[in-house]
């Protein structure tokens, strides 16, 4: 018998090996304080057998690995007014195994695009029998929840939940925490291809698997973001906010670590993901600041520091920052200009605000923007606002408030 079960875990062992994800293997970083910031890691292929390709800078992720981390991962999808067609796509494509949390500000007066998601949720949990969650940010129940425990900073003058983006993120990074997931990752509800949310997701848990580090944050870059321009498909490789945002972000590294880099590629990822130690250590800024403030943040924390335990056992372990370039390009809905040029603002206020930004660089911010058109005698670059820590919400409290007082929160678990 025994004979006979070693004989099954060579076998296993063996399948473990032989089918993996190939990417290039993080050999060059940046390190600040516990930080690693790896360069940007090529995804070389999705599916394959290590026999064949054997080499020291390429890194074999074990599919099997992948699979198992994925029950634990929750994918946490914003969810603003989108097409319900690319919504579904996006719901079809998240592997089996993650548990979804939709956390939806779409429109509830006429017409009411809420019902009509929760008619397309529900019909597709019971249909691909999958785990799946979904609220609903203006529900008075999950205001009362973060009201009850201290949490004010996410809610308005109101007392809803503010509107943005970052706040359902901080609404989801809760309810994958109410979950017990180990890692969430987040994925807009706007992408065109299925295909590329599949992999986004995959691409997130091999990140889990390569970090040396409890601490761990995954940001995707896309390898292409295609444009029409003149009745044919551009692939881009950078968008417009993108290419200002990296290079502010490598200058604010240059100068805190006196060597000039351009390692930071990601800074404004929407697609990306965390440890749930990771997460919960956050602060978070609100809207399309969300991003940038991340890395901006553990720069900032990391030069003021004063050394508590948290931190101590974050210098123990690192923080891994880990920059993948996907293989599918990244096909989504335009908001047109206006969005960009608010994306923009918000990624260089962050930036421009920082307690560790020179005024050499503040100078450069002002200058970028002016190329880009802004006039900043009409625009004041605003401190941005800043969600604290969940891990100081008291989550008994919070969980219990949500669960007793929620209007809108449809959860369906798997059979
Ligand atoms: N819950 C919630 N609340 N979701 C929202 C809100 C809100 O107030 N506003 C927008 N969303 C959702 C959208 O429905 C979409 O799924 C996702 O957040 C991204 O919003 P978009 O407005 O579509 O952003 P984008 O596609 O232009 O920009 C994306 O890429 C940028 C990098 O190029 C976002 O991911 C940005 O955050 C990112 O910086």
């Amino acid at each position: 018998m025994l004979r006979e079960i070693n004989k099954l875990l060579t076998v296993r062992d063996f399948l473990l090996i032989l089918y993996t994800m190939i990417i290039e293997a993080p050999i060059y970083k940046e390190i600040y304080g516990p930080l690693r910031i790896y360069e940007v890691q090529k995804v070389i292929k999705l599916d394959t057998e290590t026999e064949s390709v054997v080499n020291n800078f390429l890194f074999n992720v074990p599919r099997e690995k992948i699979q198992n981390l994925l029950k634990d991962l929750a994918i946490v999808v914003p969810l603003k007014d989108e097409l319900l067609i690319t919504l579904d796509g996006v719901l079809k494509a998240i592997p089996h195994k993650c548990p979804i949390i939709v956390v939806s500000n779409s429109k509830i007066e006429a017409p009411n695009n809420f019902r009509q998601e929760v008619d397309l949720i529900k019909h597709f949990a019971t249909l691909t029998n999958s785990q799946v969650i979904l609220i609903h940010q203006k529900d008075n129940g999950l205001a009362k929840a973060f009201d009850k425990t201290g949490y004010h900073a996410i809610l308005d003058k109101d007392g809803y939940i503010r509107n943005g983006k970052g706040e359902g993120m901080v609404v989801g990074l809760m309810l994958a925490k109410m979950l017990g997931a180990k890692y969430v990752g987040f994925v807009d509800a706007d992408n065109y291809v299925p295909g590329a949310v599949n992999e986004y997701v995959k691409d997130y848990a091999a990140g889990f698997v390569m970090s040396e580090s409890p601490y761990t944050m995954v940001r995707l870059h896309w390898r292409h973001k295609p444009k029409i321009i003149k009745k044919k498909i551009y692939f881009r490789k950078w968008g417009r906010v993108s290419e200002v945002t990296n290079k502010i972000l490598n200058l604010l590294l240059g100068y805190l670590t006196r060597f000039e880099t351009n390692i930071i590629a990601t800074g404004n990822a929407g697609e990306h993901a965390f440890s749930m130690e990771l997460a919960e250590y956050m602060e978070f800024s609100t809207g399309y600041s969300i991003e940038p403030y991340e890395l901006v943040y553990l720069l900032e924390k990391f030069t003021n520091e004063n050394g508590n335990e948290k931190s101590k056992d974050i210098y123990d372990h690192g923080i891994d920052i880990l920059q993948i370039e996907t293989l599918n390009p990244h096909f989504h809905e335009e908001k047109g200009q206006e969005h960009i040029l608010d994306m923009l603002l918000s990624s260089m206020s962050v930036i421009y605000n920082s307690s560790v930004a020179t005024e050499e660089l503040r100078t450069i911010i002002q200058e970028e923007l002016k190329t880009h058109g802004v006039n900043l005698e009409e625009v004041e670059l605003k401190k941005p606002h800043v969600l604290p820590p969940v891990s100081t919400i008291d989550f008994n409290l919070w969980k219990d408030t949500l669960l007793s007082n929620a209007e809108t929160l449809l959860v369906f678990e798997r059979n």
